[in-house]
């Protein structure tokens, strides 16, 4: 089995993270997936982008969830970043997909509903899964625990994955019992033991973010089912080469 690269935020080292260009990027550089986050404006469109709030990442003030898509497209998520990327939107989870019609890349969407709680988030991404065809190469995953039992409510053909930065011993049975495929949790949390123990229960082990040559190292030499990498390329190379 070969560690799947996916691509965290695109390929956010270099270009601003979860635009098109961080995603262009990640293609060309051989990732085999795009990590992104989904969140949804006042008007109920899922846009990707990581933080609840646009100050950081764009040239917008206030929350994501106070704003409509036709504001939203008027914002800058790029300069931020580098001149380079001036003017560069904020992207839709519509042109991710549209985007990747062509590609067929693999997708991990992050339910961004931990802190803000969306309703009907869950409805509207397996909606637009389905629309696009692309269930078949998408993993979901959320923070939040009662997002991704919901998907298994669903009773619907998705892999889901629940995520974690904490020492969980509920875990591994919770996972169990929702039925998902594998824990995505962070490097800080990743061990030999760890991942021995989900492989037992049947779940696979994601681990983010990893962004040196020692981590991916070790990712990949502890059996890691994918990792989460702001520099796809370094970790493609690494994985060439062992
Ligand atoms: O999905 C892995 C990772 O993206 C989770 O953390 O904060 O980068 O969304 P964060
Ligand atoms: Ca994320």
């Amino acid at each position: 089995m070969s560690t799947i690269i996916y691509a965290h935020r695109g390929a956010s080292k270099l270009a601003p993270e979860n635009t098109m260009p961080a995603f262009e990027l990640a293609y060309k550089h051989g990732a085999d997936g795009i990590e992104t986050d989904v969140q949804l404006t006042k008007d109920n469109i899922p846009i990707l982008i990581h933080d609840e709030q646009l100050n950081r990442t764009t040239n917008g003030n206030g929350f994501v969830k106070d704003i409509t898509y036709d504001e939203l497209k008027q914002l800058d998520a790029g300069s931020w970043k580098s001149y380079h990327y001036k003017d560069t939107k904020i992207p839709t989870l519509d042109d991710l997909l549209a985007w990747n019609q062509d590609k067929q890349i693999k997708l991990n969407i992050e339910l961004k509903n931990n802190i803000i709680s969306y309703q009907g988030l869950e409805d509207i991404v397996c909606q637009k899964l389905g629309e696009y065809n692309m269930a078949e190469q998408t993993v979901i995953s959320s923070f939040n625990h009662d997002s991704i039992t919901r998907i298994n409510d669903k009773k619907i053909n998705i892999d889901y994955a629940l995520l974690t930065g904490r020492r969980n011993k509920a875990l591994i049975p919770y996972s169990k019992k929702i039925k998902a495929k594998g824990i995505h949790i962070s490097y800080r949390l990743l061990s030999n033991r760890l991942v021995a123990l989900a492989n037992d229960n049947k779940l696979y082990v994601a681990v983010y973010t990893v962004n040196s040559s020692i981590a991916i190292n070790k990712a990949i030499h502890l059996g890691c089912h994918a990792l989460f990498t702001d520099i796809p390329k370094l970790a493609i190379d690494i994985k060439k080469r062992r």
